[in-house]
């Protein structure tokens, strides 16, 4: 059975880091066109690097939890029937042990260049001083994460996997962004099983054919289990 999996940021809420809309959200602290749009970088460039500072601090001191770890067991049972696609921009599937994560909403602990689009791994903080090693100009330096307003990665990669798929499970995530909130309905209308875990209903939960609802630490290793034990 192939499964494609979608995690959001109530897989990672139980590891200390933030998820977006819930109460005490990061995006009710921060107004989102400032810190997460490409204009508002061109505004104050400071600002935003000194958000996603603190987020790389956040995430040098966060651990997997329990679910990161039972998709990790998952992928080393199924091996490449296993697509784990995921809309967080932490590490903390591939701190447990997941070796084929799909970032589409990209990377925190990578940087671009602004200028040049090159990338580079860092969880260094980011300055305005930085000289990019492939283009040579300073002031570029930026997260390698997706802002509003520009185009979600790897989209090819994720359809082709979504077309094959058996089952789609998703997992921790609101279902109001787009395009991820509409892998259910794509799902569905090539007859493919779906399943909802989460905290509490999301915004498109009617569509999912199945719905289990708890903190993922719990849900997910119970859902692993019976996908291993049940095939
Ligand atoms: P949200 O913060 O919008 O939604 C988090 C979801 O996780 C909600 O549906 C919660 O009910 C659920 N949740 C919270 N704690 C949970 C727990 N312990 N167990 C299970 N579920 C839990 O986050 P996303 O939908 O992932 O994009 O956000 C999508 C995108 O919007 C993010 O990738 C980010 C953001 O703006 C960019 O920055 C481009």
């Amino acid at each position: 059975m192939k499964i494609f999996v979608l995690t959001g940021a109530g897989v990672s809420a139980e590891s200390g880091l933030g998820t977006f809309r819930d109460k005490d959200g990061v995006w009710t602290k921060y107004d989102l066109s400032e810190v997460a749009t490409p204009e508002g970088f061109a505004r104050n460039p400071a600002l935003v690097r000194d958000f996603y500072n603190a987020r790389r601090a956040n995430l040098a001191a966060a651990e997997p939890n329990a679910a990161h770890v039972a998709l990790a067991r998952l992928e080393a049972a199924l091996g490449d029937d296993l697509f784990l696609c995921t809309q967080n921009v932490d590490d903390l599937h591939e701190k447990a042990g997941s070796k084929r994560v799909v970032h589409m909403h990209g990377e925190l602990a990578v940087t671009r260049c602004h200028h040049c689009q090159a990338t580079r791994p860092d969880v260094g903080a980011l300055t305005a001083e930085a000289v990019c090693a492939a283009c040579g100009r300073d002031g570029g330096a930026r997260p390698h994460v997706v802002w509003f307003g520009e185009m979600p990665l790897y989209m090819e990669e994720i359809e082709d996997a979504l077309a094959e798929a058996d089952l789609f499970v998703s997992i921790g995530t609101s279902g109001s962004v787009y395009p991820a909130a509409g892998f259910v309905s794509e799902a569905r209308a090539m007859g493919i099983a779906t399943c909802e875990i989460n905290l509490e209903p999301s915004a498109n939960a009617y569509v999912f054919d199945e719905k289990l609802y708890g903190p993922a630490s719990e849900v997910v290793p119970a859902w692993v289990e019976k996908v291993l034990t049940q095939g």
